[in-house]
C-alpha cells in the first residue's frame, strides 16, 4: 500500500470518530419557537419562566421571547421579526385585538402555526388558543360580590386595556350577573389599562369627588392595589372592599395581598406556560390537539389563601428542584458528550498511533536490514579498495622496477652498443670491402643503430618522467631540417612503393628556436609509424604550415597516411607509455609515441591524432614558434594550409598514385604450354607487365583480379578451353571491356567465326612472329584508347564502336556520379559497391574505358557542375564548393584552376565585367 493511501485511511478513521461522537443524540430536529408577549409584568414573567423551563424537556427546542411592553406597534414589529426568522411556531399574547389581528393572520397565512395565549384577536386565522375563560371570571367576580354583600352594594369597576379581549369579556361577565341583582349597582366603570398607576390615578380622581363605594372590582390585582393605595390616600380604604384577578404567588402579589387582608378576594388567572409549550410541541410533532384549550380559574379569599400559598410555594420549590435536576442532566449530558468525544478521539488517536508505530517499526526494520546490507557492501568495497590499492601499489612498484630495470639495462647496453656501432661504421668506410661483406656490415650497423635508438628513447623517457629532460634550444630552419630528415625516408618509400610527399607552406620563414634533436626524434617517430602501417601504393603526406593563434603564431606539422588506421578504442591510449595496439605484434616498444608527446609538450606544444580504420591516420603537431632573439613573427595573410585541405588532397592523391603506378599496360597470357608462355613473355616484357595463367580457370581468375589491358588466350586447353574462357571474360562486367586475342594452331575460318562469336577481338594463328603479335597487341590497345576518348568526352558512343554492355556501364556510372555530387564523403569503395565491383576492378575498368580514374572522373564531374553553377547562378564560390561536394574552398579553387586554367574568382570577375 502506498504511503498516500495509508494517510488517507488514517484521516478517514480520525474524522469518522470525531463525527460519530458529535452526532450521537444530535440528530433530532431543532425547533425554533417565537413568543410575542404584549406586556412585561410579573404575570408575564411567571408565564415566560414556565415556558422556558418546559422547553428544557425538549431536545433541540429553542424558545425566543420578545415583549412589546403594552405597545401595539412594537408587537407588530416583533411578530414581523419572527416571520422573517422563519420560526417553526409563533405564540402570541396580543396587546389589543384589532391592532394585532393582521400580523397574526399574516404569519398564519405564511404557514407558521400560531398559538394565541390569554388574549384573543378579531379573527379565527390562528392554530389554537389556550387561556382561562375571562367571561366566567367576570361572572365569578360578580357572584362573589353578590354573596359577600347580601343587602346592597355599590361597585366601582376598573377595567383593563379596552382593546384587549380579557378586559371586554371580564366586564361582560360582571355586567351579566349584576344586571339581574336589583340592589347591586355599578357606580362607575373606569379604564385602568391593566396598570397600577393608571388605576391609582383614576381612583384618586373619583374619591376626590365621592367616596360612596362599597366594592372596587379591578380586572387585575395590580389595578386593585392601585385603587387601594388611592383609598389609603383618602383614608377610606377600610370602608371599602377590594377584589382583583390573577392571584399570583409572591410578595405583594395577589395571593399575598389577600393574605395581608388588603384584597378581599382574587381569582387565579392561570399562566401555565408549560401547557402552552406542550401544546406547541404537539402541533409541531403532528400530534392531535384542540383548537380551544381552556385553563381553569379559582377564587382565592382569606379562607383558602394560606393553603393555596403553601401549595404554590411547594410547587415553586418543585419547579426549582426540577430546574436544578435539569441543570444537572445538562451538565451530565455535556460531560457524557465530552467524554464520549474524548473516548472516540482517543481510540482514533490510539489506532493512528498503532499504525504509525507499525510504520515506524517497518521503516526501522527496513533501514536496519539496508544498513546491514550496506555495511556488508561497504566492507566488501573496502576490501576491494584495499586489494586495488595494494594491486596498484604492486603494479606501480612493478612498473617502477621495470622502468628502473630498463633504465639500468639501457645504461648498460648503451656503451657496448656504441662500441659495436662505431667499429662497424669504421669498417664500412673501408673501400676494399667486398659487396657481400659490405652488405652484411650494413645489416649489422642498421640493427645496432635501432637498438641504440631504443635504448636512448627509454633513457629519455625516464628523464622526462623524472622531470630531468631539458630543452636544448638552437636556431633551426625547420623547413630545411624537414627536407633533410625526409631524405632518409625517400629510399624507404621507394622500396615500399609508398608515395611520400613533403609540402611546406610557401613564402614563410621557418627559422626558429627549437631543440633540433628532439624535433628530429618527433619527426622520425611519427614518420616511422606512418611507414609501418601504410601498405604498398599508399600515400604519406607531410605538411608544414603556420597558424595564427590568439597567443601568437604556431607551426603545424601534419603527418598523414593512408594506412590501416586506428580504432577509437585504441586511439585513446595511443600516447600512453608501453601501450601497444597489437600486443601480438612483436615490433615497437610502446614508448615511441609517449616520448613524442613528451618532446612536443616540452616545447610547449600539443599533439592530436585523428584516424579512421581502413582510411588512414593524421597526426597534428602544434608548437608555438619562438623566434631567435625575441623577434616578432610576421605571418602573411591567407598563407595558411588547413588540415582539412590536406585530408582532402590526400584522399584524391591516393587514387592518382595508383594511376601513376599503372603507367605500363598489362597483358595476361593464358596458355597451358609453359614454353609458349615464356616465349611470349620474353617478347612483351620490355613494353608490358606480363601476367601468366596456366589454364582457362586460372586465367579467368587472374583476369578478374588484375583486369589487364589485353588478354592472349590459347584455344585448346584442358579444364576450360579458350573459347569458353573468352566467353566468360566477355560476360563478366569487370572484364567485358578487355580485348581478347585467341591463339591457335588451327587457322580454319570456321574456328575463327566460332572465336568471334565468343566475343574475341582478334585471332592469331600459331606459329606467329613476334612483330605480328606486338602489332596486334598495340592495335588492340590503340582501339581501346579511341574508345576512351569518346567515353571521356561525354559524347554518346555509337553501337559500332562499343558494345552495349560497356555503354550501359558507363551511363550507369555517370548517373551515379551526378546523383552523389554533393556527397563529399563519397569514396571509390562506395562507388565500386554501387557498381558491383571491387575498388581495384572499378579503377581498372573505368581507367580502361575512359582513361580517367574514378576519382578524376568524380572531380571532373564536380568541377563541370561547379562551372555551370557559377555561370548560371549568383551563388558564391564557397556555396558552390559545398554544393558540388568539395569540403574546402581552397582545394576547390586549386582543382578548378588546374582543370579550367583560371580560378573561379577570375571566372566570376570575367562573368560580371
Ligand atoms: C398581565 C395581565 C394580567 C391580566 C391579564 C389579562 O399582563 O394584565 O394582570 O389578568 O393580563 O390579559
Amino acid at each position: 500500500m502506498k504511503m498516500k493511501n495509508r494517510i488517507l485511511i488514517l484521516y478517514i478513521l480520525l474524522v469518522g470518530g470525531l463525527f460519530f461522537t458529535t452526532c450521537t443524540n444530535r440528530d433530532l430536529k431543532v425547533y425554533h419557537i417565537g413568543v410575542s408577549q404584549c406586556s412585561d409584568d410579573e404575570w408575564r414573567h411567571k408565564m415566560n419562566t414556565e415556558m422556558l423551563r418546559e422547553a428544557l424537556f425538549y431536545d433541540g427546542l429553542e424558545v425566543e421571547i420578545r415583549s412589546a411592553k403594552d405597545n401595539n406597534q412594537a408587537q407588530i414589529s416583533d411578530i414581523q421579526y419572527f416571520i422573517d426568522q422563519k420560526v417553526d411556531l409563533l405564540i402570541v399574547a396580543p396587546n389589543e385585538a384589532a391592532a394585532i389581528t393582521p400580523s397574526v393572520e399574516m404569519a398564519y397565512k405564511k404557514g407558521i402555526p400560531v398559538i394565541m395565549v390569554d388574549r384573543k384577536i378579531e379573527s379565527d386565522k390562528y392554530t389554537a388558543f389556550i387561556g382561562a375563560d375571562n367571561y366566567k371570571i367576570g361572572q365569578d367576580a360578580g357572584n362573589y360580590i353578590l354573596n359577600m354583600m347580601e343587602s346592597s352594594a355599590r361597585i366601582l369597576e376598573i377595567r383593563g386595556l379596552d382593546g384587549s379581549t380579557p378586559a371586554l369579556e371580564r366586564h361582560k361577565g360582571l355586567m351579566d350577573v349584576v344586571k339581574d341583582a336589583p340592589n347591586i349597582k355599578i357606580v362607575g366603570s373606569i379604564d385602568g389599562g391593566w396598570l397600577q398607576k393608571s388605576a391609582m390615578d383614576a381612583m384618586d380622581s373619583i374619591l376626590s369627588v365621592s367616596q360612596d363605594i362599597d366594592v372596587v372590582f379591578a380586572q387585575n390585582d395590580r389595578m386593585a392595589m392601585g385603587a387601594y393605595m388611592a383609598a389609603q390616600k383618602h383614608q377610606c380604604e377600610t370602608k371599602m372592599k377590594f377584589v382583583g384577578v390573577d392571584a399570583l404567588p409572591g410578595k405583594n402579589y395577589g395571593l399575598d395581598l389577600v393574605m395581608q387582608g388588603i384584597l378581599d378576594a382574587s381569582f387565579i388567572y392561570p399562566t401555565e406556560g408549560d401547557k402552552v409549550i406542550r401544546l406547541a410541541m404537539d402541533i409541531l410533532g403532528g400530534l392531535p390537539y384542540n383548537k380551544d384549550n381552556e385553563l381553569s380559574s379559582a377564587l382565592v379569599d382569606n379562607s383558602n389563601a394560606r393553603i393555596i400559598n403553601i401549595q404554590m410555594n411547594h410547587i415553586s420549590e418543585q419547579d426549582g428542584r426540577i430546574e436544578h435536576l435539569n441543570g444537572q442532566i445538562d451538565d451530565f449530558w455535556i460531560r457524557y458528550s465530552v467524554q464520549t468525544a474524548f473516548l472516540y478521539t482517543s481510540l482514533s488517536l490510539l489506532l493512528l498511533l498503532a499504525i504509525l508505530l507499525g510504520f515506524i517499526f517497518k521503516m526501522y526494520w527496513t533501514k536496519h536490514r539496508m544498513n546491514e546490507k550496506l555495511s556488508k557492501q561497504k566492507l566488501q568495497l573496502e576490501e576491494q579498495r584495499d586489494q586495488l590499492i595494494s594491486l596498484s601499489k604492486q603494479l606501480e612498484e612493478a612498473t617502477h622496477a621495470k622502468l628502473v630495470f630498463f633504465t639500468n639495462v639501457s645504461h648498460d647496453f648503451r656503451t657496448p652498443l656504441t662500441l659495436v656501432a662505431d667499429p662497424i661504421e669504421q669498417l664500412l668506410a673501408d673501400s676494399s670491402l667486398q659487396e657481400k661483406q659490405r652488405s652484411l656490415l650494413k645489416v649489422a650497423h642498421k640493427n645496432a643503430s635501432i637498438l641504440l635508438r631504443l635504448v636512448n628513447q627509454i633513457l629519455d623517457f625516464r628523464k622526462y618522467e623524472n622531470g630531468k629532460l631539458d630543452l636544448s634550444l638552437s636556431t633551426v630552419d625547420l623547413k630545411e631540417q624537414l627536407e633533410e630528415w625526409s631524405q632518409g625516408f625517400q629510399t624507404l618509400a621507394y622500396k615500399k612503393h609508398v608515395h611520400f610527399n613533403l609540402n611546406v607552406e610557401q613564402n614563410v620563414d621557418f627559422v626558429m628556436e627549437l631543440d633540433a634533436e628532439k624535433m628530429e626524434r618527433i619527426y622520425f617517430n611519427l614518420l616511422s609509424n606512418a611507414f609501418k602501417y601504410t601498405p604498398e601504393n599508399g600515400v604519406i603526406n607531410v605538411v608544414l604550415s603556420m597558424v595564427q593563434r590568439p597567443k601568437g603564431v604556431s607551426f603545424l606539422l601534419v603527418i598523414s597516411d593512408t594506412g590501416t588506421g586506428i580504432s577509437t578504442e585504441h586511439i585513446k591510449h595511443i600516447f600512453d607509455r608501453f601501450y601497444k595496439i597489437d600486443i601480438n605484434h612483436s615490433g615497437g616498444s610502446g614508448i615511441g609515441l609517449a616520448l613524442v608527446k613528451a618532446f612536443v609538450e616540452l616545447h610547449g606544444g600539443s599533439i592530436v591524432v585523428e584516424s579512421m580504420v581502413g582510411r588512414g591516420t593524421v597526426f597534428t603537431v602544434e608548437i608555438p614558434v619562438r623566434k631567435p632573439n625575441g623577434e616578432e613573427f610576421q605571418l602573411q595573410k591567407g598563407s595558411c594550409i588547413t588540415p582539412q585541405t590536406i585530408l582532402e588532397e590526400l584522399s584524391d592523391a591516393e587514387e592518382e598514385i595508383v594511376e601513376q603506378s599503372e603507367s605500363k599496360e598489362s597483358v595476361l597470357i593464358i596458355d597451358d604450354n609453359k614454353d609458349i608462355r615464356e616465349y611470349i613473355k620474353s617478347m612483351l616484357a620490355d613494353k608490358y607487365i606480363v601476367i601468366e595463367a596456366e589454364n582457362g580457370n586460372v586465367g579467368l581468375r587472374k583476369a578478374l583480379k588484375y583486369v589487364p589491358n589485353v588478354i592472349l588466350c590459347d584455344v585448346l586447353m584442358p579444364e576450360m578451353d579458350g573459347l569458353e574462357c573468352c566467353k566468360r571474360i566477355k560476360s563478366e562486367i569487370q572484364t567485358s571491356h578487355i580485348p581478347v586475342m585467341l591463339l591457335t594452331a588451327c587457322a580454319l575460318d570456321e574456328q575463327r567465326i566460332e572465336g568471334f562469336e565468343c566475343g574475341a577481338d582478334s585471332y592469331v594463328s600459331k606459329p606467329f612472329n613476334s612483330q605480328l603479335l606486338l602489332t596486334r597487341i598495340k592495335n588492340l590497345i590503340a582501339n581501346s584508347q579511341r574508345l576512351k576518348q569518346s567515353f571521356s568526352d561525354g559524347h554518346t558512343v555509337s553501337k559500332e564502336v562499343v558494345n552495349e554492355v560497356e555503354k550501359d556501364f558507363i551511363d550507369r556510372f555517370r548517373s551515379l556520379l551526378e546523383n552523389n555530387l554533393s556527397n563529399s564523403e563519397l569514396s571509390v569503395e562506395d562507388l565500386g559497391e554501387q557498381m558491383g565491383l571491387s575498388r581495384v576492378q572499378l579503377y581498372r575498368k573505368i581507367k580502361a574505358l575512359t582513361n580517367y580514374s574514378p576519382v578524376e572522373l568524380l572531380r571532373i564531374t564536380r568541377l563541370k557542375k561547379a562551372s555551370a553553377l557559377l555561370s548560371s547562378t549568383d551563388k558564391t564560390i564557397s556555396e558552390v564548393t559545398y554544393e558540388v561536394g568539395f569540403t574546402s574552398p581552397s582545394y576547390f579553387t586549386k582543382c578548378y584552376k588546374e582543370y579550367f586554367g583560371e580560378s573561379p574568382s577570375d571566372f566570376l570577375k570575367r562573368k560580371n565585367s
